[in-house]
């Protein structure tokens, strides 16, 4: 698979909201950051090589958040695809609150939402956020008024679609009440299916699904975990990787998934979107199901 120069647009594509068509494998920019979503990256021209080679390869769903550095996976995003390409997708998220690395507090006050949609505009240099997901529901505000919030920016054409992130079907139902939902991101991957119910409702209600930690956060990928063995061997057989058979599985695990595995390397890039032409038979899926307990 290595030799083909991959396409993101092979994974087919998803119309977001009826009307905004995605490639369905995506790319996510939590990675480009310092460790725990927190501080400048590593390799900051790699950073921005990546988001380049992404969209030249075909990747048309980049997902963000204001809470990634926090802001500085945005302002890269600017900083290398702006002016942004015909068809690009920048899917951002406001609603975390970042204290250190890996410390986060949930804030949806409306005034607190209305300057993340702002600074958000501000850092990615747009006018209009194609899709604003709500981080996290906060627990000591209505959810009225957090997305009350988000409905007001939407009419005053800041924001076009509007999605959410780790939620259950009564609370997508809750918030349909109030906005139309056309997107949910919750954790999901092979080795995680804690959220299937919320997969299944997506599925029967036309939502796109964004599974967050699709290769575990990398631990699906290591050679002690439970599925290490069965994925290396059907990996072998494909010429493919742990990678790309998790990625793989995920496209062919419902039509409204939108995978958007994170790296911080070009290299990984290449090989996570060459996943989009990667097929495996019904044995090899439910072999790959049963190895990771799923
Ligand atoms: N909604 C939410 O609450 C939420 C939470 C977390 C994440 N997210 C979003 O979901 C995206 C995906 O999640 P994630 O990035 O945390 O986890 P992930 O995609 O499951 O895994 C990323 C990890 O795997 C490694 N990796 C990626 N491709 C690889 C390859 N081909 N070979 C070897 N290692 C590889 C990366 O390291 P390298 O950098 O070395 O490649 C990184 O450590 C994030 O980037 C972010 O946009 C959303």
């Amino acid at each position: 698979m290595k030799a083909q120069i991959p396409s993101a647009s092979a994974s087919g594509t998803f119309l977001i909201g009826g009307d905004m068509p995605v490639h369905r494998l995506g790319y996510g920019t939590m990675r480009l950051v310092g460790d725990g979503a927190w501080g400048e990256p590593a390799d900051p021209q790699e950073a921005r090589r990546v988001l380049r080679r992404a969209v030249e390869l075909g990747v048309t769903l980049i997902d963000t958040a204001d809470a990634y550095g926090p802001e500085i996976a945005e302002r890269l995003i600017g900083e290398a695809l702006f002016p942004y390409p015909h068809g690009v997708v920048i899917a951002t998220k406001g609603g975390i609150t970042r204290q250190g690395p890996a410390k986060t507090e949930y804030v949806g006050r409306a005034g607190y939402l209305i300057q993340c949609v702002e600074m958000s505009l501000r850092r990615l240099r747009l006018e209009r956020i194609d899709l604003y997901q709500f981080h996290r529901i906060d627990p000591h505000t209505p959810l009225e008024e957090s997305l009350g919030a988000l409905k007001r920016m939407q009419e005053q054409g800041k924001i076009r679609h509007i999605g959410l992130s780790e939620v259950t079907p009564a609370e997508i139902e809750e918030a349909r009440k109030i906005v139309e939902v056309v997107t949910v991101q919750n954790r999901y991957s092979l080795a995680d299916r804690r959220n299937e119910e919320t997969l299944a409702y997506c599925e029967q209600q036309g939502i796109g699904f964004l599974p967050w930690y699709p290769m575990a956060g990398g631990k699906l990928l290591k050679p002690d975990q439970p599925a290490a063995q069965t994925l290396a061997r059907i990996a072998a057989r494909h010429s493919a990787s742990a990678a790309q058979l998790s990625l793989a599985w995920l496209l062919q695990r419902s039509p409204v998934i939108l995978p958007i595995p994170g790296t911080s390397k070009v290299a990984h890039l290449e090989e996570n979107v060459a996943a989009a032409s990667l097929k495996l038979s019904a044995e090899e899926t439910a072999e790959l199901e049963a190895a990771a307990g799923a």
